[in-house]
């Protein structure tokens, strides 16, 4: 039976691990929010690898505020880079395998074809450089180690953008929503599902959990901007809001966001077969699921 260790328990992607999880039996599953690990304590989190041993580490947890990091770059720098090469360094100690996740944010490197892997970098924002800083020293710490770049979270708990869109769409008429960023919205079930799909395969061949390394870019599938984004939660939620696309200078933000960022996910599909639902598909089978948000 592996042994699953995942930090960030109370992030959205943890809590969604967490429902993930309960399908899951056998793999024995610990989940640490950020009072039980805190990852700027780097002598809690070696203790604590130690102490449980785990095959694998998954590391939700960062420093995610994407605007406020422009101020605050150190603390960023602290979750997203310090922390995560100690949390490498600890997993690497006791042969764990460290599954980490990162951002599309990384490339905004100018192209407008989907990205792959191996791609240039070219991160625009202190939290895309944080978390690019975070991903070398995962990589430098050991080749086995994995790291997983997705985009434009969401799903039932925490904040994120269709929380936003349902909130903002029953208390206005209208709203502006920027048309000129395109991506792909990924639901934190679909990942997590997914994670621990990647962690079953591995579990039942070694052979699979050997060649799990590197880079993997994983988000649903097809393309839209955050207007498209925002129009099909309406539409979905029967909110009579009216949407309207606006351009990025017309809502500038302390960060700068990539203008592209589609990414390919060829890799992961190829190598272990995952099916990944159009993110229309996966928004609505959310919102049914939920019907609380
Ligand atoms: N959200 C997105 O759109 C998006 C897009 C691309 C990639 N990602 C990446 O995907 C991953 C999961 O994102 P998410 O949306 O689930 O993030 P999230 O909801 O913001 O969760 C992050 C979690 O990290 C915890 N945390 C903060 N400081 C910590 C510390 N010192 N020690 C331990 N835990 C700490 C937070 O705890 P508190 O709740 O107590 O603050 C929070 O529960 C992150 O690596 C993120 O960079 C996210």
């Amino acid at each position: 039976m592996i042994r699953v260790l995942v930090t960030g328990a109370q992030g959205q992607l943890g809590q969604a691990l967490q429902q993930e999880a309960v399908r899951h039996k056998t793999m024995e599953w610990h989940f640490q929010g950020r009072h039980d690990l805190d990852l700027l304590d780097a002598e809690m989190v070696d203790r604590m690898v130690r102490f449980l041993r785990p095959d694998v580490i998954i590391n939700t947890a960062a420093y995610t505020a994407v605007d406020k990091a422009e101020e605050a770059s150190s603390e960023a720098f602290a979750l997203n880079r310090d922390a995560v090469g100690n949390l490498a360094r600890s997993a690497t100690e006791v042969d764990a395998k460290l599954v980490h996740l990162s951002t599309d944010y990384v490339y905004d490197n100018g192209q407008v074809t989907p990205y792959l892997e191996s791609d240039p970098v070219r991160p625009a924002s202190i939290y895309a450089s944080s978390k690019l800083a975070g991903e070398e020293l995962i990589i430098q710490s050991s080749p086995g180690h994995v790291v997983i770049r997705t985009s434009w979270l969401y799903g039932p708990v925490n904040h994120n953008f269709l929380k936003t869109m349902i909130r903002l769409g029953r208390e206005r008429a209208e709203l502006n929503v920027v048309f000129d960023q395109v991506g792909t919205p990924t639901c934190t079930t679909d990942l997590a599902e997914a994670l621990a799909g990647l962690l079953v395969q591995g579990a039942s061949d070694p052979k699979k959990m050997e060649a799990f390394n590197g880079i993997y870019n994983f988000s649903n599938e097809g393309v839209c901007s955050w207007y498209d984004f925002a129009v099909a939660i309406m539409r979905l939620r029967q909110l009579s809001c009216r949407v309207i696309p606006i351009r990025s200078a017309a809502f500038p933000t302390p960060a700068k966001r990539p203008a592209y960022s589609v990414m390919d996910k060829g890799r992961i599909k190829n190598q272990f077969g995952i099916p990944i639902a159009h993110w229309r598909d996966a928004l609505e089978r959310c919102l049914r699921e939920n019907p609380g948000i």
